[in-house]
Formats: C-alpha cells, structure tokens, sequence
C-alpha cells in the first residue's frame, strides 16, 4: 500500500490529540474522520484536523475510505469500538489498557487473531526514546542478564470528573491506568513475570479508585524481579526506569532537569556514560510510524492484543494481591 494512508479516530479526548501529533509527525497519513459520543468534542477535533465528524462507527466504516483507526475512548468502550474495525478488517490502534479486565481483554485478544485487521495495543512507552536505547544495551548484552527492574511513573492528575474515577469505565485506578505500562514495560525489558505483590489505596484523592499503589514481580525461578510505584497524587515526582543487570546498570529518567534521559554503569567501569537519545520520534510519533508501517505492509506489530492481553492478567493478579494481601501468581489464560 503505497498511497495516503486514511484513518479515523473514535473518542476526541486527551489522549486522541496525542494520536493526532503522531499522525502529524509522519508522512503519508490523513485523518478523514473523527467520532465521539460527544459531538462538541467530535466537533472540536474535527476543527483541529480537518476531518469529517461521522455520527457512529457503522457510519465510520461505511465511509468505506479507511485504511486504518485510533482507538481513543475509555478501556470499557474498548471492546465494542474495535468489534465493527475488527469485521472490516481495518487496522486498528487501540489505547491501553485493552480492556476493563483480563476477561474483556482476552475476548478482543481473540477476535483481533481471527480477524485480518492489524492490530496494536498502545504501548507507547516501548518507543520512548530512552526506553529504545535501553532495550538496545539490553538485546547487545551490555548489562548482562536482568536482575532488578525498578519504575516509578507518578506525578499528579486532578481526577474529579475524570472518567478514571469511574471503575466500570477505567477498570481502575493508577493500577489499571499507568501501571499498565509498567507491567508491559517489564515485559519488554525483562521477561513475563510469574507472581505478584501488591499493595493500593487513596493517598490525596479519596474516590472509588486507588491513586497510590506498590508492587512487586517476580519471573520464573525468581531469576528477576520487579519494584513499580504507580500513583495519581504525587505532586512533585520524578518518573524512572531503572534496570539492574549482571553486568550494568541503567537509569531511564523522564525529563527530569539535570538527568540525561539514559545513562549507564558497567561492572568495572567508573562513570555513568549518558546516552545521546535524540535520534528518536517522539513516542507518539515512533509509536505511530511503527503502526503506519504495519498497516502499509499488512504484517501484525511488535505489540499486539495478546501484549494487551498479558498486562491485563498482571494487573488481575496485582488487584488479587492487593485485595488479599498476599503474593498472587500470574495465570495468563
Ligand atoms: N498511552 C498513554 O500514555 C495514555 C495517556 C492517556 C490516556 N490513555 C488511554 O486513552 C484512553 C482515553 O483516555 P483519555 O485520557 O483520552 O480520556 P478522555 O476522557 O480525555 O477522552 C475520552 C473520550 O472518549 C469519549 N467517549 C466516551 N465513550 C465513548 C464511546 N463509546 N465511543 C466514542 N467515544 C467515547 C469521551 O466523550 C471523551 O471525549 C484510555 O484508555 C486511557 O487509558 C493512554
């Protein structure tokens, strides 16, 4: 497919403008249609972008112009937004987490591989630039054999009205939310953890969901294990990757002011040598080529449903820990 690639997005929020930058980034792409339950906020986007504003997804995929779509609304609308992309057989990028819970995320998960749609679970920090650089020290055994992952992503989000603050949309709070991308994280970078550990609970925010929780992985034999804080409600914080091996040692560090974005330590060595990441998109924009890519070639991503799948089956067994206070295995079935 070498001509414009055509795409649609389906819910006109926050993170569709994020989507709209990735497109934006790359050539060879046009936005032609928007859709939202809300028509002003379908409106506004469609000002934004040029598109059509269409009235519902049949309608969206009787247009009969799409190569490809964004799904941008809550986790609960995941599985009934992808079903009609799914039938057509149009490329689908859809928002993480997959779903409200590992029961919902493994029936998209089973439709996506039955159905010829190209389909992609936004992971986006895989294609952060630092987090590119650091799987790249990885994969050539610079740092040795994973030992010790450890990741914060926290900061502070005012939730009130927030349709995060509504477990039947979210499927939870910062352990749903954020913490999804820790756990694919520590899938990319170290391997498909076996256990978990968990504590959650309202540091700040009093809601219906959690805005603070801890956890702990482990993988197979315990040969690695995890550490990830995940929270809504810190208002000054710092977001980190940190990834311990059995011969160095790398720190991720999300535009924190006086940290290089990527800097590593090997055993012997005496200084942590920074890491130049600018040769990388955006994440928005990386992650959005690597989509374009796969659409343009009819080939399934490096993040699939089953990835989406698999960080719902974490996220199950961290709200079992939490819930029960003890260390809960990982079933991914
Ligand atoms: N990858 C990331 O870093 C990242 C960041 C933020 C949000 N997200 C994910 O993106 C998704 C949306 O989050 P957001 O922050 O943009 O939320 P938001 O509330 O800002 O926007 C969601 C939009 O979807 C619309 N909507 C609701 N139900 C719909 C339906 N049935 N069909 C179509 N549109 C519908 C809403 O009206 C709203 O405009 C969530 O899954 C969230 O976890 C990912």
């Amino acid at each position: 497919m070498s001509r414009t690639i055509r795409v649609g997005i389906v819910g006109c929020g926050g993170i569709a403008r994020a989507h709209v930058n990735g497109y934006k980034g790359n050539k060879g792409v046009t936005i032609v249609a928007v859709y939202d339950v809300r028509p002003q906020a379908a409106d506004k986007l469609a000002e934004e972008t040029g598109a059509r504003v269409v009235g519902s997804l049949d309608e969206m995929v009787k247009g009969g112009d799409l190569d490809a779509v964004s799904i941008c609304s809550p986790p609960a609308m995941h599985l009934d937004n992808c079903m009609p992309f799914l039938k057509a057989g149009i490329g689908i990028l859809c928002e993480k987490p997959l779903e409200v819970n590992a029961g919902k995320a493994g029936q998209l998960a089973a439709l996506s591989r039955r159905s010829r749609s190209v389909f992609m679970t936004a992971f986006c920090h895989r294609f952060h630039p630092a987090i590119v650089e650091l799987k790249g020290l990885i994969d050539r055994d610079i740092l040795g054999k994973p030992l010790l992952f450890r990741n914060i992503f926290g900061g502070y989000l005012a939730l009130k009205g927030n349709h995060r603050t509504d477990p039947k949309l979210s499927g939870g709070g910062c352990l749903a939310d954020n913490c999804a991308h820790s756990v694919d994280l520590f899938r990319f970078l170290v391997g498909d953890p076996v256990a978990a550990q968990a504590m959650a609970g309202n540091i700040m925010q009093k809601l219906r969901i959690e805005d603070f929780g801890m956890i702990n992985l482990a993988t197979r034999g315990s040969a690695a294990f995890g550490e990830i804080t995940s929270s809504y409600s810190l208002k000054v914080c710092g977001n980190f990757v940190e990834w311990y091996g059995t011969k160095g040692t790398a720190i991720v560090s999300y535009w924190n002011p006086g940290f290089p974005d990527l800097s590593y330590k090997v055993e012997g060595g005496n200084a942590w040598k920074p890491v130049d990441c600018a040769k990388h998109p955006d994440r928005f924009v990386g992650e959005v080529r690597h989509f374009l890519d796969c659409v343009r070639r009819r080939k399934q991503p490096a993040i699939t449903a089953a990835d989406g799948f698999k960080a719902a089956c974490i996220i199950r067994a961290i709200y079992q820990s939490a819930g029960k206070g003890k260390r809960i295995p990982v079933s991914y079935r």
